[in-house]
């Protein structure tokens, strides 16, 4: 029997712990799954509500660590994490994505000889002012098992002298959850109650600190996407801390005089029943780039690199950049196809049984 400590700290890590953690819990015989939550996100909209909508069971542990510098949240994370993994004696922590929370765990597990996983191992955007990509480095650079969405993935981790024995392509564990989701989130009355039509509406999301945190790069995305809200309605389910710089810059009039539409963020099962049925994304998220490849709905990628390059090789999603013309131009390109993304293909591995392969591996690998 395995001792596992699953660890979720922001909105992205829920949906990528949900699959692991129930076909764990399946296999009652060979695993003892406890959930540990470090709180890095905890209003119900970016926490509890995830919970609920991806049936998990509420955290074994929760270290509410909440909001800080990164400085202060990793070390927080940390010093309230290791009496956890001293008093637990795991013998495998599962780390998911590239937050704070996932490198915070991993180095408290490589200091005390614990092993450690990797979920979602090797991706690069080489663009190491994103706080993700040192996360991502650091937390590869220390793991025992490195669990790769794609073969790309693969080559970076080659490329940097892991060895291969260590890194395993398993697919995406999140596409496990959209799959499982996708008959449950047919009951969301999400589109309904903002009056949507399939198809006749756009969804946007925004987070990232490089696009939202200055104000004349904001503007410049804000002032493209009100003239392309012109051309299609908008709805912008917005992060709380993209919604606190609209008020710092004074962008709320600006936004309410376009055909934008400002909404509070969504839960998993209202968020996908809301871009599932879109006409185009417009994102600066890494997991909506691969959500919307899973389905094959266009998708604008408002960044100027990637670390999921094989959402643009196979998938629907084309890096624009946050050039205002640009992304004007190609969401006009692609608004006025008739008929969308014949040749895009869904990853290999992207399959809905991730999970399982994760615990055959770990099983194996112990
Ligand atoms: C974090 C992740 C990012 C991920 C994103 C998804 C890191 C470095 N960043 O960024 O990779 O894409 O989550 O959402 O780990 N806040 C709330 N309520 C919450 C959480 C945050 O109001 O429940 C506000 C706080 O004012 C906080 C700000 O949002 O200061 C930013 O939150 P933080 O967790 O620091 O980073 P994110 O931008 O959410």
């Amino acid at each position: 029997m395995l001792k596992i400590l699953n660890i979720v700290g922001a909105r992205p890590n829920f949906m990528k712990i949900a699959p692991i953690q129930r076909e764990m819990r399946r296999r009652k015989t060979d695993f003892l799954p406890l959930i540990v939550h470090t709180g890095q996100h905890y209003d119900a909209a970016m926490s509890d509500s995830f919970f609920k909508d991806l049936g998990m069971p509420p955290p074994d542990f929760h270290l509410e660590v909440g909001s800080h510098s990164h400085a202060v949240q990793t070390a927080r994370i940390m010093t309230a994490f290791e009496p956890i993994v001293l008093e637990e004696k795991p013998d495998w922590v599962l780390v998911v994505g590239d937050v704070n929370s996932t490198i915070a765990c991993a180095l408290v597990c490589a200091k005390l000889g614990v092993k450690v996983a990797h979920v979602e191992a090797g991706l690069r955007s080489r663009d190491r002012t994103m706080p993700e990509e040192i996360n991502r480095i650091l937390t590869d650079a220390i793991s025992d098992l490195l669990l790769t969405t794609s073969e790309d993935a693969d080559e970076n981790l080659k490329a940097e002298g892991v060895s291969e024995t260590k890194i395993k392509f398993v697919g995406n564990v999140m596409i496990d959850s959209l799959f499982y989701s996708l008959k449950l989130a047919e009951q969301s009355k999400i589109r309904e109650d903002l009056g949507l039509n399939e198809k006749e509406y756009a969804v946007l999301t925004l987070h990232r600190p490089s696009n939202v945190d200055e104000k004349n790069i904001f503007e410049n995305l804000l002032d493209a996407l009100c003239e392309i809200s012109g051309k299609i309605p908008i709805i912008f389910p917005a992060h709380p801390r993209t919604r606190a710089n609209i008020e710092r810059f004074g962008f709320a009039e600006k936004i309410k005089h376009s055909n934008i539409r400002l909404i509070e963020p969504l839960g998993y099962l209202d968020f996908m029943r809301l871009y599932s049925g879109a006409r185009i994304v417009l994102t600066d998220s890494g997991g909506l780039q691969e959500e919307t490849t899973a389905l094959s709905i266009p998708c604008l990628t408002l960044r100027e690199n990637t670390e999921r390059p094989i959402t643009i090789s196979h998938g629907t999603n084309i890096l624009v950049g946050i050039n205002p013309d640009k992304i004007k131009q190609n969401a006009f390109e692609v608004l006025s196809r008739e008929k969308l993304n014949e040749s895009a293909k869904i990853p290999p591995l992207w399959d809905g049984k991730t999970a399982e392969r994760i615990c055959d591996i770990l099983l194996k690998y112990n």
